[in-house]
């Protein structure tokens, strides 16, 4: 059985999806623990809803930044993860962490990267005339939002389009692509290796798999 941790900061909406299409059915893979830099993190109560063990970490009450990259990463060791699941996570990883996992680490960022890597991706998308916009799945490496793509899903923007409307859109795509690659990787089809992502033995473009 794969043990997956999911880290999150926010509202919670992809670690949903992975729990509506896991949690309650998957046997092969099972959310151990939920952790949060944020106790706020609607997230959380989530995770809580669905009985998953959780670690509130709030950033705010370490000093030092190291001290919070320790905590993490003990806590994190206490379940011998097989698959680290970013979901919404505000914090950037160390390169500890990251050494520590790598290969193990997913993460999904609301942009077609490698365009818009950062924040506030909507409303920069919208600010520059996109006509499209969407969300990329990808192995964390020590590069912020840089690691090899797994997949990408596009959607438009219309010219009535808010920063929120169009987040909307973009979070309803991901809340699907999200559980679809966790399974792939649970299932051992998916692998990083040389700096790139690979599926079923063949080695994706850089921009991801292509249905
Ligand atoms: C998503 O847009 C994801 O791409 C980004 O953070 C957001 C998290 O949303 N990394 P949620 O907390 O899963 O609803």
């Amino acid at each position: 059985m794969k043990r997956i941790i999911i880290l999150v900061s926010g509202d919670g909406t992809n670690l949903q999806a992975i729990l509506n299409t896991y949690h309650a059915t998957e046997i092969s893979s099972r959310v151990v623990a939920v952790i949060s830099n944020n106790s706020n993190a609607f997230a959380i109560k989530r995770a809580r809803l669905a009985q998953i063990r959780t670690h509130v970490l709030a950033g705010s009450k370490y000093k030092k930044p190291e001290l919070f990259d320790k905590t993490l990463l003990k806590t994190v060791e206490i379940y011998n993860p097989d698959l680290i699941v970013l979901a919404g996570y505000m914090r950037i990883l160390n390169i500890e962490f990251i050494t520590c996992y790598c290969g193990k680490i997913l993460n999904i960022h609301p942009s077609l990267l490698p365009k818009y890597p950062g924040l506030n991706t909507h409303r920069r998308a919208i600010e520059h005339g996109e006509k499209q916009h969407g969300a990329s799945v990808h192995f964390v490496t020590e590069k912020v939002d840089d690691g090899p793509i797994i997949l990408q899903v596009a959607v438009p923007i219309f010219y009535t389009d808010t920063e929120h409307t169009l987040e909307m859109r973009v979070k309803y795509q991901e809340n699907i692509i999200y559980p679809r690659v966790i399974k792939w990787f649970i299932d051992d089809r998916l692998e990083m290796r040389n700096s790139s992502a690979w599926l079923d033995g063949k080695k994706l473009p850089n921009t991801g798999y292509k249905d």
